[in-house]
């Protein structure tokens, strides 16, 4: 962090201090529940970490319900109905305000950085008295501190920030795990994407302060990190001297104490020979990458701005594929974008009959306001979305049974996760493919790594059993 991101820090750890006694002044002991409700990808998990540290700090009990005193919302807009999902559940939690004299209800993250929103929100959700933004995250104790004071209403949006400020409490929903943020923000403005525009320019954490926040991770018992980026194959774009990301993850594996490095998501026009290598060498980099696709169509990937071609795509999977064949490898395919056609669909289908993904994220195109896409013609009907999204998932789930099968019988290692929530004879483990297995255990492996032999394959998780 530069001078600037120091001071700002410790300005945001003296509102800390402040809010701690003005709490206790204010409640004097009556105890006062808080909800963080987290959309979206794991940036966002990662933010709402941050914002639990606060509020715990502070003195508030976290709470998983939304009947609570105070209630944040920490909400994604890369699709219309995690919008539309939102409105939802503030209208529920709008309703507990009736029971509750002095209930504060905040909404943060990407939707408060839509001009759209905060327009809808000033009209039809009046009671949401706090709102800010993704670039000003780090300045949710100030924010908490002027509304405890007595403020009616806190709202502070920004366009972007140079500043990176790290370093406020976090808690952390798994103590064996983590997210790390290495970078923020995205240069790439595929056309149906309003990351770019509620998240920012693309900027990198100094490797320093990246391994130095992982050793601190490790010495608190975290074993597992994920760097976490919207591209992170560009890492350290604009930053002088800085690693290229395969070697950050390389100087991360020789952290003390870290037994498993993840890392989200690569864009694959910026993925180099370097990161293979990594892949297939570096026994702590895990056997997994989510490389997005998008679409299989050539001139629909140009339409959407990503840089690459159905070929292109296709030689670095395969290559990847035969340099490291036990890697996982997922991905994230939309249908639906304006102009597609059956044809296009049928290009889609076949590179993930080459490429045979693991597992894929399948999404509908949804038009977001303010992106060029929304502005092309031929937006697609309802139907035609229907029919195609249908041939889509039928083939990947096809294929990532496939995949899952030929590894049924092997052993491979599991770092336990939790007990199984539905069945308490089972703990539920994850491999370093990223895929699930269930088996026999008690609450004292979590956190644990066990060898597992993966004796049947249920589709997209593994029965097991633990090697003694
Ligand atoms: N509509 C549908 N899916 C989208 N994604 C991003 N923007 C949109 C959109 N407008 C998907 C992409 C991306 C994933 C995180 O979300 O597939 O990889
Ligand atoms: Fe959105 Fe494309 Fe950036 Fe990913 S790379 S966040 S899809 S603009």
């Amino acid at each position: 962090m530069n001078e600037q991101d120091v001071r700002e820090r410790e300005e945001q750890l003296s509102y800390l201090e402040r809010c701690r006694t003005l709490f206790a002044q204010l409640y004097e002991g009556t105890p006062q529940t808080a909800c963080v409700v987290t959309f979206g990808c794991q940036m966002n998990a990662r933010d709402s970490e941050k914002l639990i540290g606060v509020l715990r700090t502070v003195g508030y009990t976290i709470t998983e319900s939304e009947d609570a005193d105070f209630v944040l919302y920490n909400t994604c807009s890369v699709r219309d109905n995690a919008n539309q999902r939102l409105y939802g559940r503030l209208g529920t939690c709008g309703g507990y305000r009736k029971n509750r004299p002095g209930m504060r209800i905040g909404l943060c993250g990407c939707m408060a950085q839509e001009e759209v929103v905060r327009k809808k929100l000033g009209d039809s959700y009046p009671f949401v008295t706090l709102l800010f933004g993704t670039h000003n995250l780090y300045k949710f104790p100030e924010y908490l501190y002027r509304l405890l004071s007595g403020e009616k209403r806190v709202e502070e949006i920004w366009n972007d920030t140079p500043n990176i400020v790290e370093g406020l409490p976090t808690e952390r929903k798994y103590r064996f795990k983590s997210g790390v943020n290495i970078m923020f923000g995205c240069n790439n403005f595929c056309t149906y994407c309003i990351v770019p525009y509620v998240r920012g320019r693309e900027k990198s954490r100094e490797a320093a302060d990246i391994l130095e926040e992982i050793r601190a991770l490790a010495a608190d018992g975290v074993t597992e990190v994920m760097l976490l980026g919207q591209n992170v194959n560009s890492y350290g774009l604009g930053l002088e001297g800085a690693p290229s990301f395969a070697q950050l993850l390389e100087q991360v594996s020789e952290v003390e104490g870290i037994r498993r490095i993840r890392f989200m998501t690569s864009h694959p026009k910026d993925l180099s020979e370097d990161l293979i290598r990594v892949l297939r060498d570096n026994e702590k980099v895990c056997k997994h990458l989510h490389l997005p696709l998008q679409s299989g169509s050539s001139h629909i990937l140009k339409a959407m701005n990503r840089r690459y071609s159905k070929e292109k795509y296709l030689e670095l999977a395969l290559r990847i594929r035969e340099e490291v064949p036990d890697l996982a490898m997922t991905t994230d395919i939309m249908v639906g974008f304006p102009g597609e056609t059956a044809a296009d669909v049928d290009d889609t289908l076949d590179v993930i009959r080459k490429v045979e993904f693991d597992n894929a994220f399948t999404f509908i195109y949804s038009k977001r306001p303010g992106t060029p896409a929304s502005c092309f013609p031929n937006q697609p009907d309802e139907a035609y979305v229907k029919e195609q999204f249908a041939r889509v998932l039928d083939l990947v789930q096809e294929t990532s049974k496939k995949r899952a099968a030929l590894l049924e019988g092997q052993v491979a290692e599991a770092l336990v996760e939790e007990v199984n929530p539905s069945d308490a004879s089972l703990v539920t483990g994850r491999l370093s493919n990223n895929m699930i297995v269930h088996f026999p255990g008690e609450a004292s492996l979590v956190g644990s790594y066990q060898t597992v032999t993966l004796k049947e394959c249920k589709g997209f998780y593994y029965l097991g059993e633990r090697h003694a």
